[in-house]
Formats: structure tokens, sequence, C-alpha cells
């Protein structure tokens, strides 16, 4: 419709800063249909909640795999068919019965005392990431930190070894790539190659669990009955470690604490505010997390027809809920494009979605998220871009909000 046909999410150089973008069509046409995509964009925050609070009239079962090739390509297929086992959908992007089957096991993981009890392991993880940095002034913190910190954190969680970890990186990153809907056919083949490796190590493990539990995530999967007694098969236990917590989990805490590092270096008061009274670090959390949605949308499609807003949508027509556009609704939030640590509601953002499939790794997410601004301030107090170096760039996506590097330099604390 009219002059707003021109804002293309699917083009990079648009999902670099969509934020403008977002307020022309949450003002004009907050259920917008993409000219280059066939699904509308959801941008307002009540029309967000009105569809996730509706989930048996807006359900999930939507792949973004699925989307992007109209199908799983068949020759991705047989390379999981041949070598190990076709990943099924991902809790986020499935409905009941098979949903509540695998988030009765989630949920579980990572209650508000479970993740009390890993936070010393996570603060120790932040240290020794910042230890191996200790005398350089420009870092990249994607890779020096960002990256590596929710993926040892999982890997610990999981029972990984230490000495895996380097190769459990590679695989880890080739199980999120095609989620980005922008990798190419290539990289699509390439990382289900390296996703049947990482199968066939977890299956390793799996068998070494089933003979001797331990204590650790895989150990506790294998011993999981759900509501009928049922275990987990080896597909559903392949599926819940590489895409339920290793797919949803890394990259977005990655994007959170990437995105944090920028809002801070972009807002020196909010970093002096933070750095006078650590205290105010779970509210610098919530506000990252809003701002920087790392999840910025999610799909729903319709089960009938129906009306939204005044819109006619068929049943099947696809809805994708733009979390990034929700949290900065003005109607929600006052001067929605600042920080505020001080903001009456601090959680009161959409970035972890809401009702049947709120996240279930938002208590460990925001827990990473805290320990790595607590430690790093701990010990510096000043960051910059640092010059002579490539602007920050996000890798192009429909989901996430990972920079891709984040070239700084900081100067300790005196
Ligand atoms: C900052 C980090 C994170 C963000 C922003 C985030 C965001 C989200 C969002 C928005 C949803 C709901 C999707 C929907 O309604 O369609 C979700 C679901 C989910 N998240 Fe997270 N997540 C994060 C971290 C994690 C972690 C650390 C884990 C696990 C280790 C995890 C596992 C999951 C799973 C399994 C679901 C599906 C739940 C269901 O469908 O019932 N997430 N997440």
């Amino acid at each position: 419709m009219s002059d707003q046909n021109d804002f293309d999410l699917m083009d990079p150089a648009v999902q670099q800063c969509p934020y403008a973008g977002y307020k022309r069509l949450r003002d004009t046409e907050p259920l917008y249909k993409l000219a280059s995509a066939d699904f509308h964009l959801v941008t307002q925050y009540d029309l967000a909640r009105e569809i996730i609070r509706a989930p048996d009239a807006f359900p999930s079962s939507v792949s973004p795999m699925a989307l992007s090739d109209d199908g799983i390509a068949p020759d991705i297929i047989a390379i999981y068919e041949s070598g190990g086992w076709v990943p099924l959908a991902s809790c986020s992007t499935s409905d009941p019965p098979y949903q509540t089957r695998v988030r009765g096991f989630l949920e579980k993981l990572f209650t508000a005392e479970r993740v009390r009890e890993a936070a010393p392991m996570i603060d120790k993880i932040a240290e020794t990431l910042l230890d191996d940095l200790e005398g350089e002034t420009d870092v990249d913190f994607i890779q020096a930190f960002a990256h590596p910190l929710p993926m040892m954190v999982i890997a610990d969680l999981l029972g990984v070894p230490q000495s895996d970890i380097s190769q459990f990186k590679i695989w880890s990153d080739a199980i999120v790539e095609p989620f980005s809907m922008m990798a190419s056919k290539e990289r699509r083949i390439e990382c289900a190659q390296l996703v049947v490796e990482m199968q066939a190590y977890f299956a390793e493990m799996v068998a070494e669990r089933q003979r001797q539990p331990r204590n650790d995530l895989i150990s506790e999967a294998i011993a999981y009955r759900d509501n009928s007694g049922g275990a987990f098969t080896m597909q559903e236990l392949m599926t819940i470690i590489t895409i339920d917590l290793l797919a949803s989990g890394n990259e977005t805490t990655t994007a959170a604490i990437g995105s944090g590092m920028k809002l801070l270096i972009e807002d020196p008061s909010a970093l002096a505010e933070i750095v006078a009274e650590p205290a105010l670090i779970p509210r610098l959390t919530e506000e990252v997390l809003r701002l920087e949605s790392p999840a910025q949308g999610m799909f729903r499609r319709c089960a009938k027809d129906s009306i939204l807003r005044g819109v006619s949508l068929a049943e099947g027509e696809l809805l994708n809920i733009r979390f990034g556009a929700a949290n900065r609704d003005e109607q929600q939030f006052a001067n929605p494009d600042q920080i505020d640590l001080h903001r009456p509601k601090p959680g009161g953002h959409l970035a972890f979605g809401m009702g049947r499939h709120v996240c279930v790794g938002a208590a460990l997410a925001r827990q990473e998220i805290i320990s790595a601004f607590r430690a790093v301030t701990q010990r510096y107090d000043h960051f910059w871009l640092t010059p002579d170096r490539d602007e920050p760039y996000y890798q192009p996506s429909l989901f996430g909000r990972n920079l891709l590097t984040l070239p700084i330099s900081w100067s300790p604390r005196k």
C-alpha cells in the first residue's frame, strides 16, 4: 500500500536499522504486507499481544527453514538421512501436543532456582574470558566475549568437555545460520553436513550417559518421561539439544551482550550510571532486550479466515510479529528509543514473547547478560569504537539482531 511499500525488511540494508521504518508502520499500517515476501509484519505492541494471546487462532507451526526454500530441500534432507537425524520442528515453531511435551521438559531446566545455582559458573566463564584479554586495549567484543560466553555456558550445562569447545563453536554456528533465512544454498548444505557431525558427537554422549548418567542436561533429557510416561526418541533428543537449546539460546544471548555494549558506547550517561551503581545492571539488561530485541520477529499462522485491525486474512496467511518494533511502541514506552534505567516496569517488553511460547531460557539469558556486564564494568569503565575499523554491522537476518563484529577499545578502571 502507498509509499510504505519501499519498506523491504528482506533487504539487509534495511535490516541494519529498521526502527524508523517500524515507527512509520506502527503509525499508519500496523499490519503490513511486505511486497517482497508472502507475510504481514505486526509492529504495534497491543496488536502483537492480541495475536500471541490467541495461540489457537494464530498457531506457531511455521518452519523458517521451510519458508526459505519451499520446504527443506531434498538434498539437505538426504544429508541428514544418510548420516544422522532429520531435525524436527523446534519447540517455538510447533504447537500442542508436541510443543507441550517438549516444553514440559525444557521449562524445568532454567527455573530461577536452577539459574541461581548456575550463576557462579556463569560469572567464572565471564571472568576467564576477560582474563584471556588482560592487557589488550583493542578487542573484537563479539568474537572475544559476547559469542563464546553463552556457548561455553550451555556447553558446561550439557556436559561438553572444555577440550571440545572450539569444535563445538563451529557446529553451533552451523545450526544457527540457516535460520537467518539469508544463507545461500551452498552454505545451508555445508551447515547440514556440520550438524550431522555434531549429532554423531552427541549420539555418543547420549550412549555414554545411558550407561552411566551424570549431572548434566543430556542425562536429564534421557531420564525425562512425559505425561503418558513416554521417553524422548533419539530424533527428539537431537532436536532438543541442537535446536531448542543451542539455536534458540546462543545467538540471542550473544546478540544481547553485543548490542548492550554498542548501546553503552552510544550512551555515555547510561554507562556512567551503571559504573557508579552496578545494582542497575539488571535494569540495563531489560533495556537492552527492549531496544535491540535479539529475537526481532517470530511467525504465527492464521488457523482460519480472520479480521485483524480491519484487514481480512485468509486461513494459512502468515504474520510475523516484530518484537523489535513492539518494544519501541510509544503507546507503551515513554521515550521508546532511549535507555531509561528507571522505567516503572523494567521487564514489560516482549523480547521473550509471552503466553504459551514464552522463552524457557529467559532466566538463564538474563543471568548471562547480567554476569557479562558486571564482569566487564568491574574491570573497565571507558569504552569506544576502535578508530579506523569497520563500522559495526548486523548479520543479515529476518529473525536475529547479531552484530558480526564490534571492534572496541577500553580502558581499565583506575
Ligand atoms: C536474550 C536471549 C533470548 C531471547 C531474546 C529469546 C527470545 C525468545 C522468544 C521471543 C521466544 C518466544 C517465541 C515465540 O513466541 O514465537 C523464545 C522461545 C524459546 N526460547 Fe528463547 N530467547 C533467549 C534465550 C534463550 C535461551 C538461553 C534458551 C535455552 C537455552 C532459549 C530457549 C527457548 C526455547 C526452547 C523457546 C521455545 C519455547 C516454546 O515454544 O514453548 N532461549 N525465546
